[in-house]
Parts: structure tokens; sequence; C-alpha cells
């Protein structure tokens, strides 16, 4: 098993996450809306890097301490205890290797028993077999389609609504 840990994200970072926001391979798979540059960027992380109530983390390889991919959560609705969470491998040499497994327990643990909320739900492209597959494996299930939810280079896209309950959580830790 891959050794990795979460860390926050620093001024530092910002240039590697705008670079796999843009990357086809890696942000062409998730929902960022608008055009996003480091000027955006910084924007936002002046929003979030001093709000305890934010959770938005580096992935870093322990071995060579490189940092390989981006998680967090995007909206969190304490009232309902919901929160829509977002995970990228934009190091491309780290996919494939249960990375993304390893990273998520971190997520669950932080969610169900630090922040003790109760769903945490994603949506993903409908050909985006790798993600679902993972999403699948880890716990999630499918709550629905969202039919042409999204239009990528001028085609609709169909999106998977996925999400796991705390109690699925604690019965798949059993
Ligand atoms: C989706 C994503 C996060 C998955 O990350 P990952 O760490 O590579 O995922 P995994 O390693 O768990 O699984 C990927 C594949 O590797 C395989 N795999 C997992 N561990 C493995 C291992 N030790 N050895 C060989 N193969 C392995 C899995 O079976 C899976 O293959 P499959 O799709 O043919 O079933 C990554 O592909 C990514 O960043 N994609 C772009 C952004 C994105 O889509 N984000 C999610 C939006 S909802």
């Amino acid at each position: 098993m891959e050794s990795v840990y979460l860390r926050d994200i620093t001024d530092d970072d910002l240039p590697q996450r705008v670079a796999w926001v843009n990357d086809p391979n890696t942000g062409g798979h998730m929902n960022f809306k608008g055009t996003v540059t480091l000027e955006t960027t910084k924007k936002w992380f002046e929003t979030v890097k001093n709000n305890s109530q934010k959770y938005h983390k580096i992935i870093v390889d322990t071995e060579s301490g490189k940092s390989i991919g981006i998680i967090g959560l995007s909206e969190t609705d304490f009232e309902n205890k919901s929160t829509n969470y977002y995970i990228a491998i934009g190091d491309l040499d780290f996919r494939s290797r249960g990375i993304s497994k390893a990273v998520i327990e971190m997520l669950f643990d932080h969610v169900f028993n630090t922040l003790k909320l109760n769903r945490i739900y994603t949506c993903i492209d409908k050909d985006n077999r790798v993600s679902i597959g993972m999403h699948a494996r880890v716990g999630f299930l499918t709550e629905g389609v969202l039919r042409q939810h999204l239009i990528k280079n001028g085609k609709y896209i169909d999106r998977m609504m996925v999400s796991i309950l705390a109690e699925d959580y604690f019965e798949l830790k059993k």
C-alpha cells in the first residue's frame, strides 16, 4: 500500500493547483466554474485559508515528499450535515495505485468522526469510468443520474450523483 498524507494548502501550492485544474486529464473530469487562473485561485484561497470550517488539502507522497493531488470539501451544509467533496490525483505517475482509497479513508474520518456530518456526495461525469469504479469500491452508492447536467466542449454531459452516509461508513468499518 502506498503511503500518503494530507497537509494544508499554502500560497506556494497555488500554481500547481491551477495547472492540475486546467489539465484535461485532471480538471477536465471535474467541474470548475469559468476559467481558473492563478489570479482567480489566489482570490479563492484568500476566502478559505483562515477559515476553520473549510477543508482543502494537498495529497503528499510520503517517500518522495512530492505533492501529487488535491482533496477537499467544496460546499458544506452544516445545518443538514451534508457536504460535497472533490478529489484529484493530478500527478499521473501516482494514478492506479490505490492512493485515492487511502486518502478518502482520511476524508471519511474527518467528515464522519471529527465534523460528525451525515452525508458526503459528489457528481461524476458518466463517462469517467475510473472515478465511478473507485467510488463504488470505497462505499459510495449511486443516487441517480443528472441528465445533461453540464456542457463540456459543446456537448451535454450526464453526471452520476453518488453519496455515502455515516451509517454506511460505520457499517463498512465493522
Ligand atoms: C478518479 C481518480 C481520483 C482515481 O484515483 P486513483 O488513485 O488513480 O484510483 P485507484 O488507484 O483507486 O483506481 C484506479 C484504477 O487503478 C486500479 N488499481 C488500484 N490499486 C491498484 C494497484 N495497487 N495496482 C494496480 N492497479 C490498481 C483500480 O482497480 C482502478 O482500475 P479500474 O478503473 O480498471 O478498476 C483519478 O483517476 C483522478 O484524479 N482522475 C481525474 C480527476 C477526477 O476524475 N476526479 C474525480 C471527479 S468525481
